[in-house]
């Protein structure tokens, strides 16, 4: 219990850590001698973001964007815009996107569109998450933490009302007394 909710652990710091390593050596592998622009959304990535760029020994650019979304979320007329935009120059350069989770895969086929107009060299997609049970935009993940069914995932940078974010591990949101309805997104 973490006060009046109950989190079932779904993936381990432990195995954060390693599959995080992993990762990061990847992809320093494949971009070895073109020095990638990483692209982290906003806030949900912040750990995941911190913990892969230390697992890449190579030089990189890093940058945020912060997008919101107006009207309901999951469905496809939801507008989504920016309130942090990328900062640094991208055009004719490999840009990663980096993300905590893709759910509905709205967000990211967004950004995806966006960047792409700026003309860089190339867009590929860094994804801890990958939750599939709400998904409506097909989106294909190139480094892929962990693949999660369902459920209303919290920890390692995900909230639950910004609360939960500094949990170590990743878990689902169990309700008590609550209604799955108020729960519908992350
Ligand atoms: C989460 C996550 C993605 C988006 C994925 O952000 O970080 O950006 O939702 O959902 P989708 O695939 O259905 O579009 P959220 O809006 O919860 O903001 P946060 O990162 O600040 O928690």
């Amino acid at each position: 219990m973490l006060g009046e909710y109950h989190i079932r652990e779904e993936v381990g710091k432990e195995e954060i850590r390693q599959r995080v390593q992993r990762i990061g050596r990847d992809i320093a592998s494949d971009y070895r001698d073109r020095e990638p622009v990483l692209i982290g959304v906003l806030n949900g990535v912040f750990l995941f973001f911190a913990d892969l760029v230390r697992e890449m020994a190579m030089p990189v650019t890093i940058d945020f964007v912060r997008v919101a979304s107006y009207g309901p979320h999951n469905v496809s007329s939801g507008r989504i815009t920016f309130t942090k935009d990328v900062e640094v120059p991208i055009k004719g350069k490999p840009v990663i996107i980096v993300e905590d989770i893709i759910d509905t895969g709205l967000t990211l086929s967004f950004l995806v569109d966006h960047i792409k107009a700026r003309e860089p060299e190339s867009v590929k997609i860094c994804a801890l998450i990958n939750k599939l049970e709400r998904r409506e935009k097909k989106i294909t993940i190139d480094y892929c933490g962990f693949t999660i069914e369902e459920g209303f995932l919290v920890g390692y940078g995900l909230d639950y009302n910004e609360q939960f974010r500094n949990l170590p591990y990743i878990g689902s949101l169990e309700m008590g007394h609550q209604s799955e309805e108020s729960v519908n997104e992350n």
